[in-house]
């Protein structure tokens, strides 16, 4: 008898052809993005700016160097320098950017044990070694960092990492965490690549750790998660405006060369008009009824009602495998992101799966997925191991 056949003694909630996405993770949908882009391309349009596009925008124009800057002083606290921020192709491109200039072939990027997926293969383009450091309740663990330090020597180049709503646990730094993990920075002179993409999710924050070691740190705040992924803009702010312009000016011809200006022309509109602000807040409310749905379906999950993120990190439950879970999970119509798929080292993050309650089209599909993965958690086992 196969999986399928057993599930089906099982009776978990199914989906039929329909497949519920848990596995990506985007901002749950905004009826204020849709209602931005009809006005944007109509304003746009009226305004007959092909001319005014046509033009390079290396590190982003002034203007979209000016309203990021308002955007980015959300979270720094001020606005930076214009010179040292650039508006590039998403974080992705970003740290693409950083690796080759920072790490290059035969370096090492140290990252937290459980990590955004895609640095993965990143580093391997660039001929750059991964190093995993350990991760506790509060993200990365000090001591391991310094412990890694030690190890590796100067081939120790950078530490990338995700101190606020960390993905895929949602794990923040305290401020006092921030400062030790800075100390340990300045102690082996590392450059910082802080992906602060999930942190300006929540209403309130600790400080970015780029604050508490400027002069190492490049500060990446990108759209995708917290705007829109239509857009796909990030925003990368640099510890001095020579650095900056060394890196980014005119264009980096192996990797990103500049900004969509398009896109660009887009983003700098939102953000200099507000309608960044209201998304943001359709996007917080949207998750915290979505996140009250996730915590009124799944089984004994401790799901905090106050959290602005979407990704919910959750123990496999005992009886059940990892892979045969994801894949019970995906044959009854509901794709969920299996735990090892973020770890660097091996058999980790295989006691666990995330879940992103963003992508569902509306609570209805959400719903009905979420009771999917809550029926499969309730089963009294995984039917490979009954075999
Ligand atoms: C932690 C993290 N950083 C960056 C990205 C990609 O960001 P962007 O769309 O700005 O390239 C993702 C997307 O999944 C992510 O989870």
């Amino acid at each position: 008898m196969n999986d399928v056949s057993k599930l089906g003694q099982m009776q978990p909630v199914s989906l039929g052809a329909l497949t519920i996405d848990f596995g990506r993770n985007f901002p749950p949908p905004s009826p204020v993005v849709q209602r931005a882009l009809t006005d944007t391309f109509a304003d746009l349009g009226r305004a007959n700016i092909a001319d005014a596009i046509r033009f390079p925008r290396f590190m982003g124009s002034v203007g979209d160097r000016e309203a990021g800057a308002t955007w980015l002083s959300q979270r720094l606290g001020q606005k930076p320098n214009l010179e040292s921020v650039v508006l590039a192709n998403g974080s992705q491109s970003i740290l693409a950017m950083l690796l080759a200039r920072f790490v290059k072939p035969g370096g090492v990027l140290l990252a937290e044990e459980l990590t955004y997926p895609a640095i993965k293969p990143l580093s391997a383009l660039f001929g750059i070694e991964l190093r995993a450091v350990s991760m506790d309740a509060e993200g990365i663990e000090p001591a391991s960092l310094d412990q890694a330090c030690i190890e590796l020597g100067d081939s120790a180049r950078a530490l990338y990492c995700m101190p606020t709503l960390h993905n895929p646990t949602s794990a923040t730094m305290s401020e006092a965490r921030r400062e030790d993990i800075a100390r340990v920075a300045r102690r082996y002179d590392l450059w910082l690549f802080e992906d602060d993409i999930y942190g300006i999710l929540p209403e309130e924050a600790p400080p970015p750790l780029s604050l508490y070691a400027p002069e190492r740190s490049w500060y990446i705040l990108g759209l995708s998660k917290s705007l829109a992924a239509q857009l796909r803009v990030a925003y990368v702010v640099g510890p001095n405006s020579d650095i900056s312009q060394d890196v980014f000016w005119p264009g980096v011809r192996t990797t990103n060369w500049m900004v969509a200006p398009l896109v660009a022309e887009v983003a700098s509109h939102w953000l200099a008009n507000g309608i960044g602000s209201d998304i943001l807040r359709s996007v917080r409310a949207e998750t915290l009824r979505r996140r009250a749905l996730a915590a009124s379906i799944l089984p004994g999950k401790q799901i905090s009602l106050s959290e602005f993120n979407y990704h919910l990190w959750i123990d496999l439950p005992e009886a059940w495998q990892l892979e045969t879970f994801v894949k019970a999970a995906r044959d009854a119509g509901a794709v969920v992101g299996p735990g090892h798929s973020f770890a660097i080292r091996a058999l980790q993050g295989d006691r666990k799966f995330r879940i992103g309650l963003g992508v569902p089209p509306n609570q209805d599909e959400l719903v009905r997925g979420l009771k999917v993965i809550a029926s499969l958690i309730d089963a009294p086992s995984d039917p490979a191991l009954n075999q």
